[in-house]
């Protein structure tokens, strides 16, 4: 298994090397790791003056699968604006044609009370926000300042999908429903904008094709509504880039914390990268406080993904419901009963809790 290791900034310093511990503890007596190490973000510009070097863009290239961290922070996306380049992430997502992301949203019934939603309206809850991750206005052309007769500053960006684009997302949607509860839903904001409207289009032919599937439709502002109303009414939400990003966020408070929630980013050729939702967290950054379970299952994703390791994946996720279980909490899913421990303590534990 050669995995590209690229911890970024912030945080994704500390939660790499439990990633990489529990994934060790995983490995002993199976499987082989080859980790190779690589820059990115505010780390590639301090190693090679831009923030998706070289080597790390062929290091991701040549990898059967991506382990990252997060990148970001005040000095770097300045940087960005200042030298009018693509923050690294975003161009490592382009360049290996990941399209898919998938946002598993499931509760560990351990951490109801920690949700800021009633136990009640979680209950049970085990839904998956499928991101569209390869176009939209997030890399949509035109884009940028625009020359404005009034001499006021004006700057644009552009909402665009094509049709393959949104077919290729939809048949993701269908084909992973298939082994959820086979419901997919569908979310636009085709009241409003053309491009929602070629979005619900294809989903609707493409849904066609999978009769098997149930297939509803809900405006964006309906479903950010939803997720907060009645989150378990959803099985497969499949959405745009721009949409999946904030409906996901959204949905990290049904579990209880951003630090929970692992993700992948799928190309259609079978490449994988798997991060954590959340991003570099500069304010935590060197404390030893940050949640690595984010991390860790994004870990247990890899297994599942790109390794077909079904059961490996499970044993991850098993470990950290067990430390959480036993009351092992970092700060941000603290609640009065447990046990406050560090990200290192924390990874040390899911290690640990690994049958062998
Ligand atoms: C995410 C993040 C990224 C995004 C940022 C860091 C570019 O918020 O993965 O959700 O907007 O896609
Ligand atoms: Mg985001």
């Amino acid at each position: 298994m050669k995995i590209a290791v690229l911890p970024g900034d912030g945080v994704g310093h500390e939660i790499i090397p439990e990633a990489v511990k529990v994934l060790q503890a995983v490995a002993k007596g199976h499987f082989v790791l080859d980790l190779e190490y690589g820059h990115i973000g505010m780390s590639g510009v301090q190693a090679a003056g831009k923030p998706l070097p070289d080597e790390t863009d062929a290091l991701a290239k040549r990898a059967d699968a991506i382990l990252f961290g997060a990148i970001g922070g005040p000095e770097y996306e300045q940087w960005i604006r200042t030298n009018k380049v693509r923050s690294g992430l975003l161009q490592l997502r382009s360049n290996l044609g990941l399209n898919a992301n998938l946002r598993p949203i499931k509760l560990f019934p351990e951490l109801a009370s920690v949700s800021t939603l009633k136990p009640q309206v979680i209950e049970g809850l085990d839904l998956l926000i499928l991101r569209e991750l390869s176009s939209d206005i997030y890399f949509g052309e035109p884009r940028g300042p625009v020359q404005n007769a009034s001499g006021e500053r004006e700057s644009i960006n552009t909402m665009r999908y094509t049709e393959s684009q949104i077919r290729a997302i939809g048949h993701v949607a269908f084909k992973t429903a298939r082994q959820r509860k086979s419901k997919v839903c569908s979310v636009d904001k085709a009241n409003v904008l053309e491009t929602m409207q070629l979005w619900r289009d294809v989903m609707t032919e493409v849904g066609a094709e999978y009769p098997d599937v149930e297939l509803t439709h809900l405006y964006v502002d309906v479903a950010a509504m939803m997720l907060m109303r009645a989150p378990t009414r959803f099985d497969v939400i499949v959405t745009g880039n721009m949409f999946g990003d904030i409906l996901s966020d959204e949905a990290a408070m049904l579990v209880g914390s951003l630090g929970m929630l692992p993700s992948a980013s799928l190309a259609p050729d079978g490449r994988g990268l798997y991060e954590p939702i959340h991003g570099s967290a500069p304010d935590i950054a060197g404390k030893d406080i940050v949640n690595p379970c984010a991390m860790i299952l994004s870990a247990a994703m890899m297994l599942r993904h790109s390794f077909n390791r079904e059961q490996d994946a499970q044993r991850i996720e098993h470990a950290v419901r067990s430390v959480v279980g036993r009351g092992l909490r970092t700060a941000d899913i603290m609640d009065t009963d447990s046990r406050l421990v560090g990200t290192k303590e924390m990874g040390d534990a899911i290690a640990a809790a690994i049958p062998t």
